[in-house]
């Protein structure tokens, strides 16, 4: 397939073709294995790309970063106190202001009109490192896990479970909808995914053969699973105050060893990270001190378990975010 994401934003995978996310996750795989054998692929020297986080990052800030230098470019990280946007200037102006000192533009942060104003507004491509609502380059390398792991994602049962109505639910739904696979939201009825989307995604997956389920019984959902994904029960941005509600609500559907034991022979467990596993955390402590939990969605036998892909998951960030920024800076990566 030719590059036909040349000068276009990353903003959500619902933009993007089967066709697409399957050309970035081959262009991942080759990047992947020329690093291994240590063949440079400086195919964006000379560009710049500006790292804006209103939020807090170790995976996505160091794979843009390690990303970027491996192509050749520089990169310039913002952190949320080290930049005007939102407090002092518009993200319209920053967006004019940067468009014009940089070839490409990462935000992570809030609302995912703010990502998509700075595309509007810089004129250079744009790629989203997390929003409240979606966070695509993390399918991306989930994406390539899942192919590593089983060789394909045809036939894949991916069963999310817990807080399904934030960015991770969202975009593994999109993702799994686009590539054809089998989705199960396993969680109490309100943490399903915002209704609109979930009827978008129907129509995806009645062209694409996907099967979507919301399911609130968790032995039910993860019958036949390959893989079993959970997320943190609060995400970043959210009011400290939900905890008490979220950890009554939504301890059932913690991924523990029996609840693995009842997918598939071959099920593995995946996370975006990072996870509340033990106590080795401060928020993880103070859930403790108030509420007695010692582990919050997975347990810490279940992540250091040889079913457990977190790692592996977490380091192909880097290729596919690499990937993105290729293809959307060069004309052919
Ligand atoms: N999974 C993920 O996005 O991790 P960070 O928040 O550390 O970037
Ligand atoms: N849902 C989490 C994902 C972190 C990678 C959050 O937004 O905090």
């Amino acid at each position: 397939m030719t590059n036909t994401l040349y000068r276009k934003s990353f903003l959500k995978l619902l933009d993007f073709s089967k066709e697409e996310i399957v050309y970035l996750l081959e262009l991942a795989d080759r990047f992947k294995k020329e690093k291994d054998l240590g063949i440079r692929h400086r195919i964006c020297e000379g560009k710049n790309v500006a790292l804006i986080f209103e939020k807090t990052s170790t995976r996505t800030r160091c794979a843009f970063e390690v990303a970027a230098a491996d192509l050749g470019m520089h990169s310039v990280y913002l952190d949320p106190s080290a930049s005007q946007i939102g407090k002092k200037e518009s993200i319209e102006d920053t967006a004019r202001v940067l468009g014009g000192m940089f070839e490409g533009i990462e935000y992570r942060g809030y609302g995912q009109e703010r990502v998509q104003a700075l595309a509007d507004y810089s004129g250079v491509p744009v790629f989203n490192g997390l929003t409240n609502e979606f966070h695509p380059t993390q399918i991306l390398a989930d994406l390539m896990t899942i192919r590593e792991v089983f060789g394909t994602t045809d036939g894949i049962k991916l069963v999310f479970m817990g807080d399904a109505k934030n960015n991770m639910g969202n975009s593994l739904m999109v993702g799994c909808a686009k590539m054809g696979m089998h989705f199960v939201a396993c969680s109490p009825k309100k943490y399903f995914p915002d209704a609109s989307l979930v009827s978008e995604c129907k129509k995806i997956a009645s062209e694409s053969g996907a099967v979507l389920e919301f399911i609130e019984d968790p032995c039910e959902a993860v019958k036949d699973a390959n893989v079993i994904y959970t997320d943190v029960w609060v995400s970043m941005g959210e009011d400290p105050s939900v905890w008490e509600e979220r950890i009554k609500e939504l301890s059932p559907y913690a991924v523990t060893q029996d609840l693995m034991e009842q997918a598939a022979g071959n099920a593995v467990f995946m996370h975006c990270l990072p996870s509340f596993h033990d106590l080795e955390t401060e928020i993880g402590r103070q859930i403790h001190d108030r509420f007695g939990l010692t582990s919050m969605e997975v347990t810490d036998e279940v992540i250091r378990s040889e079913r457990s892909v977190v790692f592996p998951e977490a380091h192909n960030r880097m290729h596919t975010i690499k990937a993105v920024m290729a293809a959307c800076l060069c004309p052919e990566p």
